[in-house]
Formats: C-alpha cells, structure tokens, sequence
C-alpha cells in the first residue's frame, strides 16, 4: 500500500488534484496497487478554516506519507494579508519542514503541441532539459526579510543567505543527475553581480571535478533567459537558485505550449517527496472547470516512477498524455484556433480512456 497525502489548496489547485487521483485511481486499478489518499489543509483555504497556512496537523500527516500530491495555493481573496498569514507561507514552510531542497521541472516537447507554443517550431523541436531549483534557501528564506523605519524613512530588506553546504548538494544533485542524462550543467548565476552567486560559481568549479564525464558551463541569468527562446536544445540540466529557478521555469514551460503542462518534484535527503505542478491557483479561471490538468497528472507519474519504482505505471500514465495530445485532445490554454475545447473533467477521461486502451494493446 502506498500512502498518498493529497494538499488541493486553492483555487485550480482543487480541480487538477481530483483529476490526478483518478488517474492514479485508475492505475492503481489496473495495476493492482492500493493508493491509500489523505487530504489536509493548506494555502488560503487553511487560514479560512484553522488560522493558519499550515497546519500542524497536514504537516505532520505528509511527514507520515510516502509521497505528497500538491495543487497550488493562494489568490487574490488573501493577497493583502499579513506575510505569516499568506497562503505562499504555508507552501514554503511545507518545502522547508520536509526538507525540500532539490526541485527537479522537466521541460519535454511534445510534437503535437509544437503549434501551441509561442515559438518556431524549429527552435523547440526535440528540446529536453531539466530545470533544478533550490527550493529551501536563497532571496526566498532569507533573513532579515522584513520593513523597517530608518532614518525616519521606510525602508525594505529581502536577504539572499545561503550555506556552501546548501550549494553544494544541489549542484551536486544536479551533475548526478546530468550523468544519466545528456552530460551537461548549466549553472546559472548573476556572478557579475551577487557575492552568493561567485560562491554558486566557485562551489560549481569544484563539485565539477567529482564528474569528469560532465561538461560544466555558467550562464548569467539574464542571458539564460534569453537563451531559453533563442535556443533551448543547448539545455540538459540547468541548476540555480530558488527565485532564478522560479522564473525561468515559468518561461520554459512556454516550450510546451502552456504553463499547465509542467510537472515538478521536490526531492528531500531522506523523507518523503511533494510533487506539484509548476503553475498557481489561477484564479482568472478558478472553479469554471478550463484548467490543464496535464502538469498534475504527470506530477503524480513523477511520484510513481520517483517515490514507489513504479516506471512502468509511470511510462503508462506519460504515454496516455502523449496519445491524447496526439489524438488532438486540448484544454482551452493549449488549444489553436478552431480546436474544439475539453473541460478539465473531460481531459481527465481521455487520460483515463488512454491509459485502459494502452493496457488493452499489450
Ligand atoms: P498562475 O500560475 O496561477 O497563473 C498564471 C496564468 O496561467 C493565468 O492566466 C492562469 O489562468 C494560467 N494557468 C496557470 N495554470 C494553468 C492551468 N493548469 N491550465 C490553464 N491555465 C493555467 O500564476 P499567477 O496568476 O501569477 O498567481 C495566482 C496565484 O497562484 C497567486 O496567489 C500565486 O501566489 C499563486 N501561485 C501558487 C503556486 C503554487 O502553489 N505552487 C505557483 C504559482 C503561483
Ligand atoms: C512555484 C510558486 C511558488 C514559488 C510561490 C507560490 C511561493 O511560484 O511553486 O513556482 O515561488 O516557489
Ligand atoms: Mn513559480
């Protein structure tokens, strides 16, 4: 038995999550595994009902799981909140109790939603790389973070604080990491800039020498940026800081076509793994059932073939996608002019029906 503990959060969060535990229903069906699911509160939706964005209670429940299923968490109802009763509080206190220092977004193309993204075809055409971010330290867990007055003048401090030692194990997870791959890390800093990103740089260097099959380069972010659209095929593993991380992820999931195609897992020493689409509570289509549920779906392939050894429930689950964006299946975010548009229910079924039909084939 695999003991899953589901967090919905806001928003989407609610109806892509659903969409992922029937899908892993359904695996779990016809592979003969029992997924015994859990729901705790957190995000907004945990302020509203225990005054806080984590409470003790989910926390220790995911502590217990085997794996975690995350949908996102926040909106608008408590953006002017305090910053210790903010829905985004409870994710980040979440990623650091358990420990969730290494979060690995893949960036795959699909060839059938090659018309869906921005850009050329022929730029993003066989792209496949992985974004690593370090999730638990950095600009986002800094301290001070906080305003003050000085000098009879308002004033605010964000700090970027990091240990070598919490350097050194994300670039070392990511040359791991690269090893099983295409054999390359692009380590991206703002070294022309930041002392934190020189010491990125300098722990790179060295942690490069453990992996003379891997080619190191460094790229400054705004460079990466703009190499990401010119010319993504450059990429196998990239490895950065948690807020670098952060926004290159969201741009790099424009390769797909849609921010609701990116799945991610968050990756700990020792405890259990969270995995969570790489997109927000979207609250400008929240509730009207419009939302992707392809990143979560594949956030729970990640799980199986991550967390349990289950590669061939997750090649299943993968594949299903696949067929069904190959059959021409599109949520309103991934759909060209003219495509007749599925409800998040309905994309759900197709995965579903995909996943029974790829079973029947074998
Ligand atoms: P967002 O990712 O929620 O949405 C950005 C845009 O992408 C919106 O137009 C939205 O409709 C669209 N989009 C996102 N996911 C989609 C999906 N699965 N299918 C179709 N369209 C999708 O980012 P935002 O609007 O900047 O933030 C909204 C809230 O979400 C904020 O409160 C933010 O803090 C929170 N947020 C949470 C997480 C998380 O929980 N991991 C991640 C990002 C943002
Ligand atoms: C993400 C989100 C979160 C982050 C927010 C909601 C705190 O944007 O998971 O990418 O910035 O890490
Ligand atoms: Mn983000």
């Amino acid at each position: 038995m695999y003991r899953i503990a589901i967090l919905q959060g806001d928003g989407i969060g609610k109806e892509v999550t659903k969409g992922a535990v029937n899908i892993l229903q359904a695996i779990g069906d016809r592979f003969g595994h029992t997924f015994h699911f859990s729901y705790g509160l957190i995000g907004g939706e945990a302020i509203d009902r225990e005054g806080t964005p984590l409470p003790e209670q989910t926390l220790h429940m995911c502590k217990q799981s085997d794996a975690v299923l995350l949908g996102a968490v926040g909106g608008p109802k408590w953006d002017n909140n305090p910053p210790h009763l903010r829905p985004e509080k409870g994710l980040l206190q979440i990623r650091k109790e358990m420990n969730l220092f290494a979060n690995i977004r893949p960036v795959t193309f699909y060839a059938s939603l090659a018309a869906s993204s921005p850009l050329k075809p022929h730029v993003i055409e066989g792209a496949d790389f992985v974004i690593v971010r370090e999730l638990t330290g950095g600009l986002y867990f800094g301290k001070p973070s906080e305003r003050r007055v000085e000098k009879g003048e308002e004033v605010v401090v964000d700090t970027l604080f990091y240990k070598r030692a919490e350097i050194e194990r994300i670039i070392t997870f990511a040359f791991m990491l690269a090893q099983k791959r295409k054999k390359k890390v692009t380590s991206v800093d703002k070294a022309n800039v930041l002392e934190s990103s020189r010491m990125w740089r300098e722990v790179a260097e060295q942690v490069a020498k453990r992996f003379p099959d891997v080619q190191l380069e460094h790229m400054l972010v705004d460079n990466a940026a703009m190499q990401l659209v010119r010319s993504p095929k450059q990429f196998d593993v990239i490895v950065t800081e948690n807020m670098f991380g952060d926004i290159l992820s969201d741009e790099a999931s424009m390769l797909t076509g849609s921010l609701g195609m990116l799945p991610s897992a968050s990756l700990s020493v020792d405890g259990p793994a969270l995995y969570e689409p790489i997109h927000g509570s979207a609250p400008d289509i929240a509730g009207k059932n419009k939302a992707n549920p392809l990143a979560t779906i594949l956030s729970a392939a990640m799980m199986l073939r991550l967390s349990f050894g289950l590669t061939e429930e997750a090649d299943v689950i993968e594949r299903a996608v696949k067929q069904v964006l190959n059959a021409g299946y599109r949520t309103a975010d991934i759909a060209q002019h003219g495509d007749f548009v599925l409800s998040t229910t309905e994309m759900v079924e197709k995965v579903k029906y995909a996943i029974l039909d790829d079973v029947a084939i074998e």
